[in-house]
């Protein structure tokens, strides 16, 4: 005799499970049709757009570009979905599906011609992230994971270095566009520097986060970053084994963001909290 208990437990994680597959290779294909039209279609005078939260935080044509392609797929693929994008678009859903956007992470990097960019799309629901994709064309790489699932780049599985001594860790970090919160960033990294192997500045969050699930940093962290520039690449690095989080017991926010394996994660976290990298 089969419990029937189990049996809808069994089925409600093969919906799961169907649905996690499905957003994911939707993901992918949005990520993918988004990173082409950036990549070949980047004007060679491209200029900014507009600002944001000061001069130098840029929008350009090809980040409203790329946001729009993004949901017009999205509107097409999955109607009942949510979104939320870095851009604006902004629309609750009925499905309970959310996806969490960032039309171009490194806006100013693909300004200037540099390679570090990618488009980064996150999928949530019941306030957890199933999915995450971060895609980045020039570097030819494509990150993913799904929650429970693993993280890979390309078919490659994705795991954290090992912890590092503490003065041997290879650490990136950001800045924020306003001028006042950079004089506390500066700060805080001038503490940090010298009890380092050194600090990396990449200039995407969203890149970061998958560098050090590659095991291409030993963690990162930063303050000020908002859902789209963390959500997809903060889960493929909890999948590759990392530990994510903001001050100690709270989870990652704006407030602030650390990402690095067990036995270097909890040293960082507590240092910068005690140097007070979570307020400006
Ligand atoms: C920025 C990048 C950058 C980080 C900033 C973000 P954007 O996103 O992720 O690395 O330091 O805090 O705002 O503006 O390029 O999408
Ligand atoms: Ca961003």
């Amino acid at each position: 005799m089969t419990d029937p208990a189990r049996q809808d437990q069994r089925q409600d994680h093969q919906r799961q499970d169907q649905l996690k597959a499905e957003l994911l290779a939707v993901a992918l294909e949005a990520a993918d049709r988004a990173g082409d039209l950036l990549r070949d279609g980047r004007p060679a005078d491209l200029g900014v757009a507009a600002t944001k939260s000061s001069a130098v935080d840029v929008v350009t044509e090809m980040d409203l570009a790329s946001e729009k392609l993004i949901t017009d797929f999205f509107a097409e693929r999955r109607p009942g979905d949510g979104v939320l994008g870095e851009e604006g678009a902004n629309h609750e859903g009925t499905s309970g599906v959310q996806w969490v956007i960032d039309p171009i992470d490194g806006t100013v990097n693909y300004l200037y011609g540099r390679p570090d960019w990618a488009v980064s799309i996150a999928a949530r629901k019941d306030g957890e992230t199933f999915v995450g994709v971060v895609h980045a064309p020039v570097r030819g790489e494509t990150f993913r994971a799904v929650l429970g699932q693993g993280a890979y780049v390309g078919d490659t599985p994705l795991r954290v270095r090992t912890a590092p001594p503490f003065e041997q860790a290879l650490v990136g970090t950001g800045f924020g566009y306003i001028a006042e919160r950079r004089v506390r960033q500066a700060e805080v990294v001038a503490q940090l520097l010298p009890r380092v192997r050194d600090i990396r500045r990449g200039g995407s969050a969203a890149i970061d986060l998958c560098d050090v699930a590659a095991g291409r940093l030993d963690a990162y962290y930063e303050r000020g970053l908002n859902p789209w520039d963390f959500a997809a690449g903060d889960l493929i690095a909890r999948e590759a084994g990392a530990r994510t989080g903001g001050r100690p017991g709270e989870p990652l926010s704006g407030e602030l963001t650390v990402a690095g394996p067990p036995g270097l994660f909890e040293p960082l976290q507590s240092l910068l909290d005690g140097l007070g990298a979570w307020h400006d």
